[in-house]
């Protein structure tokens, strides 16, 4: 993909529903009782691999009238699928799947592409087995093998880094164990989830008996959730908001290129995953937000992002790190691009794990911003960009789609032309993202 400057970016952009909602929509109504819709869904490639892997595994999917309908199969009611079940490039799939297995009494095995494959699944294959379910691995990664049990043990299980996914794992694994299954999250400063929420917001609306406390520890507040193993999911239909992580990469391309008006509509705002907003408009980017609403325990508003100028020297540090790393985790490659526009630049820390996201997202950012002149130093845990004129040059995707994205943002910013090698990978989660780029684009 070769991209160049434009003048401004002016326009309506139409976002994927989200994804880490979708995925659960689906994979919750699949061992709900009854039937339900799921209305805009994404229509993404990791999204499509949680349906082809449900349908592989006995769950009734159908794709009409511009909605997704799920019949759901029960708690345990999945059946053993006829062969290796290919997660594809989804993290979410696997992890959330595996929980789900682990509870039914078949053997199954997940696979996964290239990248999923180098991706650790150690955190999820521990609590899982000391639930009771069996489970081999090739050195702690892809392929699983999962031997499950509907008579699984409940656990009292610390998480060792803020991840939704792994949380979410144990919870729905909690499902078929006897008793109260509990998750405790990394110490944070403030009573906040440490991670997003969308599994406790769903399972509480689809009926789970599931809890949430703040234990008080010298560091802060420890956030703890509880799943009962009686609970039962009713189905009951499921909007998904639009993906704010999709929407950030247009929130940076807006703020960031003078004269641009960009509206995005019924963005999804759950405030686990809106910190992206509050970084930019607290380095002056100019974003509105009305008609907040709720829906199936997911707040939801419309966006609108007017091109800036030029951004002033921050008013605040410019160190990004702690607590709220968890909560824009996604969206740091394209902060690192939002970043070159700013006097002071931005430093990431606390962020070691975007080095085991869909490609190492550390080394990716850093080997194409240096590549497109930008100031930048690595750490082992994040890095620091800084005030940068980025020149166009040739990038590489890494088969990473939000590094494929934020570098066609980067290239917008750039004086002459960018070229980003395999940036079809932006279809793992936004497959129109640069159709809808170019026809704002003026
Ligand atoms: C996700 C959680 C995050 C995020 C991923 C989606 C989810 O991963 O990076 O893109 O849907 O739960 P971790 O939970 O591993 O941090």
């Amino acid at each position: 993909m070769k991209i160049e400057q434009p003048k401004a970016l002016r326009g309506r952009v139409e976002l994927p529903g989200d994804k880490s909602i979708s995925h659960r929509a689906a994979l919750f109504l699949a061992i709900s009782k009854g039937e339900a819709r799921i209305d805009n869904f994404a229509e993404s490639e990791d999204c499509g691999s949680t349906l082809r892997v449900l349908r592989e595994l006995g769950a009734s999917i159908e794709s009409r009238d511009s909605g997704v309908f799920v019949k759901g199969k029960g708690k345990t009611g999945l059946l053993k699928p006829a062969a290796a079940l290919d997660c594809g490039n989804s993290g979410t799939t696997v992890r959330l799947l595996s929980g789900i297995l682990a509870g039914h009494p078949f053997e199954s095995t997940l696979t996964g592409d290239e990248s999923l494959q180098k991706r650790p699944m150690k955190r999820i294959i521990e609590p899982l087995t000391s639930m009771g379910a069996k489970i081999s691995a090739n050195e702690q990664r892809l392929p699983l093998k999962i031997s499950g049990t509907p008579d699984l043990r409940s656990i009292e299980h610390r998480l060792a880094v803020a991840s939704a996914q792994v949380k979410s794992c144990i919870l729905l694994a909690g499902l078929n164990a006897a008793g109260k299954t509990f998750v405790k999250s990394p110490s944070a400063k403030s009573k906040e989830p440490s991670s997003r929420d969308h599994t406790e917001r769903m399972l509480r609306f689809l009926g789970a008996d599931i809890n949430e406390s703040f234990e008080a520890v010298p560091e802060g507040f420890v956030h703890k959730v509880s799943i009962d193993g009686g609970s039962q999911l009713i189905a009951r239909d499921i909007n998904v908001p639009g993906d704010i992580s999709a929407a950030a990469f247009f929130m940076v391309a807006a703020a960031g290129l003078e004269n641009s008006v960009v509206e995005m509509k019924n963005v999804g705002l759950n405030p686990t995953r809106a910190a992206v907003v509050d970084v930019l408009k607290q380095f002056g980017a100019d974003i509105s937000i009305s008609g907040r609403n709720e829906t199936g325990g997911e707040t939801r508003g419309d966006i609108v992002v007017r091109g800036n100028s030029g951004f002033a020297v921050n008013a605040v540090s410019n160190i990004i790190k702690g607590d709220v790393i968890a909560n824009l985790i996604d969206e740091i490659p394209i902060l690192a691009v939002f970043a070159t526009r700013l006097p002071g630049g931005l430093e990431f820390r606390d962020a070691a794990e975007l080095r085991v996201k869909e490609s190492d997202r550390i080394a990716a950012v850093v080997e194409n911003l240096r590549r497109m002149n930008a100031d930048v130093e690595e750490f082992p845990d994040g890095f620091r960009v800084g005030r940068s004129d980025l020149k166009g040059a040739r990038v590489d995707s890494f088969g990473d789609h939000r590094i494929a994205m934020a570098f066609a943002v980067a290239a917008l910013f750039a004086e002459g032309a960018t070229e980003i090698s395999d940036s079809a990978c932006a279809a793992v989660s936004f497959p129109g993202f640069f159709d809808q780029l170019s026809k704002i684009s003026t």
